[in-house]
């Protein structure tokens, strides 16, 4: 029996998931197919089995295409879309794509309009994406890519938490433990990722990346968490293991962000971030940072 909550209870907007025309997919190739799939965590959220694509698979290729204009697109903004070469070198060789689709027929107007005939070729049309590669490290992973067309159309036309629940499915199915990811800090996907466990800073400051406002982090998956993402609760579980550590972080400020780096390249951490604080503020708000309570 599982204890996680059934999605429709957590929120009414959510009924697009029963549809029948609305299913989560597998794009990976044979040998990177998960054994035992969403073993670890029994959440039963996704009342529809995947189907599985293989971007090796020649006409398996037009899901791919479609695949890589709709993040192109969704990442057009943030001038981040990902090199085809990337796609294949860097996801489909050592990791594992997965997401949602549409029934192509049931496509509405608006979102065709986006995506294009050329990409509305199969039965199923991809409408996210969530790429994970696993590390070197027993159990980690890297979180590399998420894009939901949600970014592209207007208000009333939006899955409400596709983008979410294309990762949690993700996560779930591959019975990830451990989550690596990367991103900008006042990006609204940090309102996504800091949902999926307690949500601790790698780097704050991040000159390696293209963009040195990039912060990586690294949580323990926690799917006894992601009820909040919906419920906009706060975790009782956050509070009880996690105090403000004295900083208050103005995201916009490079010497503050160096400052933490510095102090947890020092050791001095592990800091952690509030997702239900992330949530409730605007995205480039000062953001408390958090430490482990210590014993006793
Ligand atoms: C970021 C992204 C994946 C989120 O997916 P989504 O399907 O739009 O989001 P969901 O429906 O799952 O979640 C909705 C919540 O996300 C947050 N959110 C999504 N887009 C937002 C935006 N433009 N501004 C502020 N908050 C936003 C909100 O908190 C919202 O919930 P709320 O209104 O109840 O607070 C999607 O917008 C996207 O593809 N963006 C472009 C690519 C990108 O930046 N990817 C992340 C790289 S790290």
């Amino acid at each position: 029996m599982s204890n996680h909550p059934s999605l429709l209870d957590l929120s009414d907007r959510l009924d697009w998931l029963t549809s029948g025309n609305m299913r989560p997919y597998i794009l990976a190739r044979k040998s990177n197919r998960i054994q035992n799939p969403g073993e670890k965590f029994s959440l039963h959220w996704f009342p529809h089995e995947p189907f599985f694509m293989d971007a090796l698979v020649i006409n398996d290729v037009y899901f791919s295409d479609a695949l890589m204009n709709m993040e192109a697109r969704a990442f057009a903004e943030a001038d981040m879309a990902m090199p085809r070469w990337v796609f294949y070198d860097c996801a489909i060789m050592p990791g594992f794509v997965s997401g949602f689709a549409m029934r192509t027929e049931a496509v509405p107007q608006s979102i065709a309009k986006i995506l294009g005939p050329e990409n509305m070729k199969g039965e199923w049309t991809p409408i996210s994406m969530f790429i994970v590669i696993p590390t070197m490290r027993e159990g980690e992973w890297v979180a590399h890519n998420l894009s939901s067309i949600n970014s592209l159309v207007g208000p009333n036309e939006r899955y409400y938490g596709l983008g979410f629940l294309s990762k949690a499915f993700g996560l779930a199915y591959a019975n990830i433990e451990v989550c690596c990811g990367i991103t900008q800090w006042q990006s609204p996907a940090m309102r996504l990722h800091s949902y999926y466990g307690f949500f601790e800073i790698l780097t704050a400051y991040t000159p390696a990346h293209q963009y040195s406002r990039t912060l990586t982090y690294r949580l323990n998956v926690n799917p006894e968490q992601w009820k909040y993402f919906f419920t906009k609760q706060e975790s009782a579980e956050f509070y009880d293991k996690f105090e403000p550590a004295g900083i208050l972080l103005d995201t916009n400020d490079d010497r503050q962000l160096i400052d933490l780096h510095m102090k947890v390249q020092a050791g001095e951490g592990p800091f952690f971030l509030d997702a239900n604080e992330i949530r409730s503020k605007q995205l480039d708000d000062n953001l408390t940072i958090y430490r482990r309570k210590t014993e006793g």
